[in-house]
C-alpha cells in the first residue's frame, strides 16, 4: 500500500473529533476537516476546512479530492448516513475509510440483530463491499468505553450520588481508553496501513470492573456510604429488548442495552485481552492513574 499523507476527518467538531485532528496533525498528515457548517475560529488558521452536504455523493467526492484516508468521527445517530461519505470516498480514489464506531461490543456478531448496534454492521458491509470491488481498504477501531466517561457519567458508577447498580457480581471486565489516545491509535492505523486494513483494530488503556472502581472509591472516602443494588446484565438486556418491541426507542431503553451489553463482560467480549496495542504504540495505565481518576470523580 502507497504511505497515507492527507487525511480528511468528518466530525471533527464533536466530542472525540478534535482529539483525532490533534493527533493527526502532530504526526504530520495534511488534515481536511469536512464540516456541515464552518464556524469562524472553530479551527486554527492552518486547518483545511470544507463545508460538505453530508447527504451527497457529488458535494463529498469533490470534498475529497487529492485525500488518501478518511476518519469518520460522525455522531451516533448519523453513523447510517455514513454510506454516502463512503460512496464518495471510493468516487474519489481514498485509499483508506476508518469509519464512526469506536465501541466496546458493536464489532460482536451476536450483536448485529440488536436495536443500535445494527447499523455499525450496515457499515462495515457496505465498506467490505467496496473493499470487494477493489475500491478502498478499512479499518474500524474498537477502543472500548470513551475512559473519560466511565468516570464522567453516571454510567458504570454513579461516583457524584455515591450510587452504584452492579451488573451481575460486579466483576465484569471492560476495555476502555481515553478520548487522545483513541486519537493517537487513529494516526497510528494510518502511519501502518497494511497491518491494519481490512481488520477491526483493538486497544484497550485500562481494562476495569465495577467493583475494582467501587473497591478504590470506598479506599480513598472510607467515610462516604454507597446505596449499592445489583442487576443480572441479561435481565437489563431483556428489559430494554422488552421496551423497544413494545414501540419505547427513548433513550433509557437504547441505554439499557447499550448498558447491559457493553459491561457484560465476557458475553460479547468487552475486554480486549488481545489487542493491538503494540502496533499503535498505546499503553496500558497503571492502577495509580485509575484511582487518581476516581479521586477525581469523587468530587
Ligand atoms: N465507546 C464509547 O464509550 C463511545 C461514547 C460516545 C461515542 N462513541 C462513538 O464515537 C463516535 C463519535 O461520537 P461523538 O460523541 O464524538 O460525536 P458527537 O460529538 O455527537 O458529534 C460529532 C460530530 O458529528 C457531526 N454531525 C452531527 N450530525 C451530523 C450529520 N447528520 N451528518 C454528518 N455529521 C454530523 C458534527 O460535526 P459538524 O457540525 O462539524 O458537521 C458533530 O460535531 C460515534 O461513533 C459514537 O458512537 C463511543
Amino acid at each position: 500500500m502507497s504511505e497515507i499523507r492527507s487525511v480528511a476527518v468528518a466530525g471533527a467538531s464533536g466530542t472525540l473529533g478534535p482529539y483525532v485532528l490533534k493527533a493527526l496533525i502532530e504526526a504530520k498528515f495534511q488534515v481536511r476537516v469536512l464540516t456541515r457548517s464552518k464556524k469562524p475560529g472553530q479551527y486554527d488558521a492552518s486547518v483545511d476546512v470544507v463545508e460538505v452536504d453530508f447527504a451527497s455523493v457529488e458535494s463529498l467526492t469533490a470534498a475529497l479530492e487529492g485525500i488518501d484516508a478518511v476518519v469518520s468521527t460522525v455522531t451516533m445517530a448519523a453513523i447510517p448516513t455514513q454510506t454516502v461519505l463512503i460512496d464518495a470516498a471510493a468516487a474519489a480514489g481514498v485509499q483508506r475509510f476508518i469509519p464512526s464506531e469506536y465501541g466496546s461490543v458493536t464489532t460482536n456478531p451476536k450483536l448485529e440483530v440488536f436495536p443500535g448496534y445494527e447499523s455499525f454492521f450496515k457499515i462495515k458491509h457496505h465498506l467490505q463491499a467496496k473493499t470487494h470491488a477493489g475500491k478502498l481498504t478499512w479499518t474500524v477501531l474498537a477502543c472500548g468505553g470513551f475512559l473519560e466517561y466511565l468516570f464522567a457519567e453516571a454510567i458504570v458508577l454513579d461516583f457524584a450520588g455515591r450510587k452504584v447498580t452492579l451488573l451481575d457480581q460486579g466483576d465484569n471486565r471492560l476495555s476502555a481508553t481515553s478520548l487522545a489516545t483513541i486519537g493517537k491509535a487513529i494516526a497510528g492505523i494510518l502511519k501502518s496501513p497494511e497491518a491494519t486494513k481490512n481488520r477491526v483494530v483493538k486497544v484497550s488503556e485500562a481494562i476495569v470492573t465495577q467493583n475494582q472502581l467501587l473497591r478504590l472509591a470506598e479506599a480513598l472516602r472510607p467515610e462516604d456510604k454507597w446505596e449499592i443494588s445489583k442487576v443480572a446484565a441479561s435481565a437489563l438486556l431483556k428489559e430494554g429488548l422488552d421496551a423497544i418491541s413494545a414501540g419505547d426507542f427513548s433513550l433509557p431503553a437504547m441505554f439499557k442495552i447499550i448498558k447491559s451489553t457493553g459491561l457484560a463482560g465476557d458475553t460479547y467480549g468487552a475486554a480486549y485481552d488481545e489487542n493491538d496495542n503494540e502496533l499503535l504504540g498505546v499503553e496500558v495505565l497503571a492502577e495509580e492513574d485509575i484511582k487518581n481518576m476516581v479521586a477525581e470523580a469523587l468530587g
